[in-house]
């Protein structure tokens, strides 16, 4: 096997790419998406589940890990991998953007981020270091840097500001993790909001620190689908184009095919995941909403095209049964059932670039999805 951080390109089509990315957990085809794992599980699912729907690698979070059980006794436990019985890849954020969206009472500083955890209240600091002590211990096959994802609607001198904090704490990351150091890939983080020059900014100084691949941050913070694609053309170019591409918390099927149009490598997002345990699915003829009473009595496949255990097993009737009446099954066939379509359109978008067809391709899939979600 290749050493860890190889990445090799294969055929592309227009700018959308396809490629190889090595871990010390094996090899993933890009472009791919990833399915969150938040607290070492992806919810509702078993590792053999994960398998089964062909989940290449999955996200992990620094913030809620750290916080719960605690990074030292996963160590002591052997590892994230050992600990949760999945020994694919795994991809681990730095907590920044946690810290961000769900702890109280934050306070930033050149040192690093204060907060409030959101279980009992109690006050910690990530610093770039810390994180990066955290995911070591964790022993994640790719690692972010601690960033500040700025809020949407910040102004240019606070975007200027936070994006220097950003290469600052990007610096001290590198510095904790020697490249290559225990085949754990480190990633850094463009942000820079959505001043197009910030971005372009952002992009040189974290480029220049020198990463295995650089992800595209700060954005699906609030903005409209419009000012997202604008940005993503603009500033996903001046990634490496040797090195993988991140577009990190996107999205829904046509977000994801605007990346991968971009020339992004990989995704991740709790769309899917989300969705599923609210009842809304992702076939291969549209949104499904389950609990809808169209469906009381239809004996038909969710998804009579999917290969999953839900659609090949149960009909319709029974999903939205178990919805209503809150069966945990609902929960994991619905997850089940998400992740295979998510898994499947990545797979034949890679072919799709492959044979040169991905705009077809594309807008065959926004014709399925014209809202976006
Ligand atoms: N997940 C979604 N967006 C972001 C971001 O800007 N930074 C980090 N660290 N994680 C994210
Ligand atoms: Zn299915």
């Amino acid at each position: 096997m290749n050493a860890p951080g190889t990445f090799t390109l294969g055929p592309g089509d227009g700018s959308a790419r396809t490629g190889r990315l090595t871990t010390a957990h094996g090899e993933i085809e890009t472009p791919v998406f990833m399915p969150v794992g938040t607290q070492g599980t992806v919810k509702s699912l078993c590792p053999t589940d994960l398998q089964d729907i062909k989940a290449r690698i999955i996200l992990g979070n620094t913030y809620h890990l750290y916080l719960r059980p605690g990074d030292e006794l996963v160590a002591k436990l052997g590892g994230l991998h050992r600990f949760m019985g999945w020994d694919g890849p795994i991809l681990t954020d730095s907590g920044g953007f946690q810290v961000f969206s769900l702890s109280g009472l934050r306070r930033i500083t050149e040192e690093g981020v204060t907060f409030a955890s959101h279980i009992d209240g109690s006050k910690h600091l990530f610093s770039p270091e810390k994180v990066v002590s955290i995911q070591r211990n964790l022993g994640s096959d790719i690692m972010m840097v601690l960033d500040e994802c700025v809020p949407y609607g910040a102004d240019r001198a606070y975007t200027e500001k936070s994006l220097g904090l950003t290469t600052r704490w990007a610096r001290r990351c590198r510095e904790a993790h020697p490249a290559g150091d225990r085949g754990q890939l480190m990633f850094g983080i463009v942000q820079g909001g959505f001043f197009k020059d910030l971005r372009a900014q952002s992009a040189e100084q974290i480029i220049e620190v020198g990463f295995d691949g650089y992800a595209l941050g700060g954005l699906s913070v609030g903005e409209s689908r419009a000012e997202m694609y604008d940005i993503l053309g603009d500033a996903a170019p001046l990634l490496p184009a040797e090195r993988p591409r991140y577009l990190m918390g996107v999205g829904a099927p046509r977000d994801l095919l605007a990346g991968m149009a971009a020339g992004i490598d990989m995704f991740d997002c709790v769309l899917p995941t989300r969705n599923a345990r609210n009842g809304t699915l992702f076939t291969f003829q549209g949104k499904v909403n389950i609990k809808r009473a169209e469906y009381r009595e239809d004996d038909s496949p969710l998804d009579p095209t999917c290969p999953c255990y839900a659609c090949r097993t149960f009909s319709r009737a029974y999903l939205r049964h178990l919805y209503i009446a809150k069966e945990l099954l609902s929960y994991r066939l619905n997850t089940l059932h998400n992740l295979t379509f998510f898994s499947i359109m990545m797979e034949r978008a890679r072919q799709a670039i492959r044979e040169g067809r991905f705009a077809a391709y594309r807008a065959e899939m926004e014709a399925l999805y014209p809202e976006g979600e």
